[in-house]
C-alpha cells in the first residue's frame, strides 16, 4: 500500500543545497522539514548498491571512470562533495527511517545491469525496511526494474517513471501494479492527468526548481514534485 504522499521531495537526497545523493543531503532536507526524499541507487562492481546518479563517477565525485566498474574499495574512498562519501543503500534506508521520511527510491541501473540491479535493490529494500510502519517507493525508468522489483518484492509499492508518459501507460501500470505514475514536469499532460485522478493515481513531477512552476502542477492536479531547491519551497520546519 502507498503511503500517504507529501507534496515536495528532496530530489536526489537533499537537492542542489548538499552534494547530491549523499547523507548530509538527506540529513538537510530532513532538517528542512522535507517529509520525502528521492535518491538514485546503482550497483558497484563488488555488486554493491550505493547512491548515485551517473553511469561516471566524474561529475559528482573525484574520481574517474565507470561506477559499475569500480570496486568499492575505491568507490567509498571518493569525496562525492565537501568531504562527503558516496552512501550505500543502507546507510539512506538508515538515515530515512530514523527520521521518518519516505524513501523513493530510483532503481538507476548501468547499461546491461537491470536486472542485477533490480534483484538487489528489491531484495536489500526488503531487508533494510523490515518491520517499518512507512514502506519506501520503488520506481525506475527500466520497466525491467519495476517488473523484477514487482515479481520479488510485491509488497513493496512501484512507481512507473517516465520522461514523457507514453500512449500506453495505464496498461503498464496495471501490469505491474503500479500505484504512481512519475514522469517530467515540462511533459505533463492534461489529458494523463484525467485519467490518471479519475483512477486515482498520483502524478509526480520532477524536477521543478520554481515556486510558480510548483504551484501550477498542483492545480492542474498534479499531487508531488520532486525539487533541487529545497531551500525555495516552504515545508514545516523540524527540530
Ligand atoms: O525519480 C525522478 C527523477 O530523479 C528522475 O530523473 O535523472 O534525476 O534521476 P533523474
Ligand atoms: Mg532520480
Amino acid at each position: 500500500m502507498l503511503p500517504p504522499l507529501p507534496r515536495w521531495f528532496a530530489h536526489r537526497g537533499g537537492g542542489s543545497l548538499a552534494p547530491e545523493n549523499t547523507l548530509a543531503g538527506i540529513r538537510l532536507a530532513a532538517r528542512l522539514g522535507y517529509r520525502a526524499v528521492e535518491f538514485d541507487v546503482m550497483l558497484s562492481a563488488d555488486g554493491t548498491p550505493i547512491l548515485i546518479h551517473d553511469e561516471t563517477l566524474e561529475r559528482t565525485t573525484n574520481g574517474v571512470g565507470h561506477v559499475c566498474e569500480t570496486p568499492d574499495s575505491i568507490l567509498f574512498a571518493l569525496d562525492a562533495g565537501h568531504g562527503e562519501r558516496i552512501p550505500r543503500f543502507a546507510e539512506a534506508a538508515a538515515l530515512c527511517r530514523e527520521y521518518g521520511l519516505l524513501a523513493n527510491v530510483e532503481i538507476k541501473p548501468a547499461a546491461g545491469y537491470e536486472h542485477q540491479t533490480a534483484e538487489v535493490v528489491a531484495c536489500q529494500a526488503r531487508t533494510l525496511w523490515q518491520g517499518a510502519l512507512m514502506m519506501p517507493l520503488i520506481s525506475s525508468f527500466s520497466l525491467t526494474a519495476v517488473e523484477i522489483a514487482r515479481d520479488l518484492v510485491p509488497e513493496i509499492p512501484r512507481g512507473l517513471l517516465f520522461d514523457r508518459v507514453p500512449p500506453n501507460w495505464l496498461l503498464e501500470v496495471e501490469r505491474l501494479q503500479a500505484v504512481t505514475l512519475h514522469c517530467n514536469a515540462r511533459h505533463v499532460d492534461d489529458e494523463v492527468l484525467s485519467q490518471a485522478r479519475g483512477r486515482g493515481i498520483p502524478i509526480l513531477c520532477y524536477t521543478v526548481n520554481a515556486p510558480d512552476q510548483a504551484h501550477d502542477l498542483f492545480a492542474r492536479g498534479v499531487s508531488a514534485v520532486f525539487t533541487d531547491r529545497i531551500d525555495l519551497f516552504a515545508v514545516e520546519p523540524s527540530a
